[in-house]
């Protein structure tokens, strides 16, 4: 059996296919594979592992309909047309799990780096701008014991908000499609609408999927609802907030500040006003960047393609 892999996936996956007899071919260049590119490699594999944001719509789907299964880098899948794999009877999986606490830790580190002017204070030693002890530099804002609100308490937004609360004593409310009540018994978190949560959080953490729903959702008008010193971090999805209207809602100091471990697009353009801000943090997608968390990705990975090669059901597979 034949897999295409398109990145870079952790090498206990690799040693774990090979030991299956799998064949592995693995996308090698430093950069993203194109749409054309990604049919051509899958042309005569039976399993694709797909590593960043291929567009999987249905022109690929239909192109490659042979593929007997297609495993996810990721646990989010918007990058996927679910419907048309459904057709084609060509089952997804992905990580779902796995990279919670380390994509929460990446929204904890936003959130400081953001409160203390992290990034910008470390830009001014790099451009030789630290000339002596200013004991009132640009001052950054404390979390302690301010509220929390999380867009979309699933797993990951769990994390970030039992960190929060355990570090800073920070009153966790959410916004979710549904109440999770599991959620609001483990750590007293308190379900409110998302005109509340904008009213009455100091930080905004972003956790829910890309959808049709979510697309575009915090726009000018909803950062106009936010207090004037909150933060706002996604380490979601970078089509969740609309960047223009983010770039408009720090420079009129509409809202304190931002953190983003996603963009939109990515990568992000480098002269993009954003990166120049002082109470910005700006990371290039690494929420689940650490050996462990990718090593257990690459593990789900194995799994799905082994089960998905057998004709089985994969064990973590999107519906
Ligand atoms: C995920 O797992 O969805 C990460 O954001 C990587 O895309």
């Amino acid at each position: 059996m034949k897999v295409f892999i398109s990145g870079t996936i952790a090498p206990v996956g690799l040693k774990q296919l090979e030991e299956n007899n799998i064949t592995i071919t693995q996308w090698e260049e430093n950069r993203q594979i194109t749409a054309e590119e990604l049919i051509e490699a899958c042309k005569d594999q039976d399993a694709l592992v797909s590593v960043g944001p291929n567009k999987l719509n249905a022109a690929f789907l239909n192109a490659c309909s042979h593929l007997k299964v297609i495993a996810l880098h990721s646990v989010g899948f918007d990058q996927v047309d679910l419907d048309t794999a459904k057709k084609l009877n060509i089952p997804i999986g992905n990580t779902p799990g796995v990279l919670s606490a380390a994509t929460a830790d990446t929204a904890f580190l936003l959130m400081l780096a953001v409160s203390r002017k992290a990034f910008f204070s470390h830009k001014k030693i790099i451009q030789g701008e630290w000339k002596n002890y200013e004991p009132s530099p640009e001052l950054g804002i404390e979390v302690n014991g301010k509220t929390l609100g999380i867009f979309g308490l699933g797993k990951i937004g769990l994390e970030m908000a039992k960190k929060c609360a355990a570090a800073y004593q920070m009153d966790v409310i959410y916004h979710n499609r549904s109440r999770n009540e599991e959620a609001e018994k483990e750590i007293g978190a308190k379900y409110v609408s998302f005109e509340e949560l904008l009213a009455q959080s100091d930080v905004i953490s972003v956790h829910t999927a890309l959808t049709s729903e979510t697309k575009d959702k915090f726009t000018l008008d909803v950062f106009k609802q936010m207090k004037s010193n909150s933060i706002f971090i996604n380490t979601a999805r970078g089509g969740i907030h609309n960047e223009k209207d983010l770039i408009k809602a720090l420079e009129e100091k509409i809202i304190w500040g931002a953190g983003l471990d996603v963009t939109n697009p990515e990568p992000m353009d480098k002269n993009n006003p954003l990166l120049a801000m002082e109470n910005v943090a700006i990371l290039p997608h690494i929420g689940s960047a650490t050996e462990e968390t990718r090593a257990a990705m690459a593990q789900i990975i194995v799994k799905n393609v082994l089960a998905g090669l057998k004709g089985e059901k994969l064990p973590f597979e999107v519906k």
